[in-house]
């Protein structure tokens, strides 16, 4: 079965960039969610993304508008019927996600490939709330956030993942202009494995006094080079998201190195998630110059 249309759950940060680049590689793309307004709030996003590639260069106009003609909305599962891979970003609840996907085993067609953006539930729990034929065609494919820029896929497998249908995945990740990589169904595959650790540790450094909170970011991207430090990273992804990412991973494992300090759960409980809230340990009053907070 050749890949030709795609259907995405879920219009926000992550379905968003996803379908942006499924439009931009060419494929027909509908997208589900719950409500019109949040269809339109996505699409804002997809617009901005796109304007930007086009002031670069990178996109011509006539490609910006072929791109959004290859997208369309609806907040009707039926409106998927006929995709040939589904992926769904929806929010991180394992029982929503499993209710939708029993939906969707109805209404789509049996070769449909499901595939999960998830980043920290197991992918084999999910894929029992559909029929045995669909579990051999159920497979994660985990993007990074943003979508549009980053060029990694993680391709997951299950034990009971058909081996040509991961085959597809991985050559879908290609035809995305992604680098697929190989992961089993493991809480976090690899990213998450190393990274969530990471971001935790620089919290307990942060609460051990070792260094302030620029101090810590500074040092990680000049010492090593990375792009953000693990405080602006954590605002970016989101406070909320990087605690219940690690809870997931805590109770997968059982390892104190998943285990979030309390410093994260007590930002969380008060409202402070990072970039999206305004506040986590930075302050964005002033978008371009965020000021740290005084946490400790
Ligand atoms: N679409 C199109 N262009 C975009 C864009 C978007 N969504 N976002 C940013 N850009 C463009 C900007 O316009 C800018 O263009 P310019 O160079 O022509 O001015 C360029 O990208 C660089 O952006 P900025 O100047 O704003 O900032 P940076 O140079 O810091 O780059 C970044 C931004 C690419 C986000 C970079 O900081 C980065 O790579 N950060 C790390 C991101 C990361 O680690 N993501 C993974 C998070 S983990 C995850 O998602 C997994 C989940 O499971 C938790």
């Amino acid at each position: 079965m050749e890949i030709k249309k795609v259907g995405v759950l879920g219009c926000g940060l992550m379905g968003s960039g996803i379908a942006q680049v499924a439009a931009g590689a060419g494929f027909e793309t509908v997208v589900r969610e719950v409500s019109d307004e949040l269809i339109q709030k996505g699409f804002v996003g997809i617009e901005k993304s796109l304007s930007k590639f086009a002031e670069k260069g990178s996109i011509t106009a006539e490609q910006q508008k072929a791109i959004r003609d290859r997208l369309s909305g609806t907040t009707s599962f039926e409106d998927l019927a006929d995709c040939d891979i589904v992926i769904e970003a929806i929010i991180e609840n394992l029982d929503e996600k499993r209710k939708t996907y029993a939906e969707l085993d109805r209404i789509c067609k049996p070769e449909a490939i499901f595939a999960s953006n998830t980043s920290s539930i197991s992918i084999t729990a999910m894929m029992t709330a559909t029929s045995a034929e669909r579990q051999q065609r159920f497979i994660g494919l985990h993007f990074f956030n943003p979508v549009p820029l980053m060029k990694l896929v993680e391709v997951v497998r299950t034990i009971l993942t058909d081996d040509a249908v991961y085959e597809q995945g991985i050559e879908f990740g290609k035809r995305l202009g992604k680098v697929p990589v190989r992961a089993g169904d493991r809480s976090g595959f690899i990213v998450n494995r190393l990274l969530v650790p990471y971001m935790l540790d620089a919290i307990r450094a942060l609460e051990e006094g070792v260094g302030s909170i620029v101090d810590i970011d500074t040092s990680m991207k000049l010492g090593l080079g990375y792009p953000m430090g693990p405080f602006t990273l954590g605002d970016f992804v989101g406070l909320d998201t990087t605690y219940y990412i690690a809870e997931i991973m805590f109770d997968e494992f059982r390892e104190k190195r998943f285990a979030p300090p309390p410093l994260l759960k007590r930002m969380v409980l008060a409202g402070l998630y990072g970039r999206k809230s305004g506040r986590g340990f930075y302050d964005y009053k002033d978008p371009k110059n965020p000021t740290p907070m005084n946490l400790v």
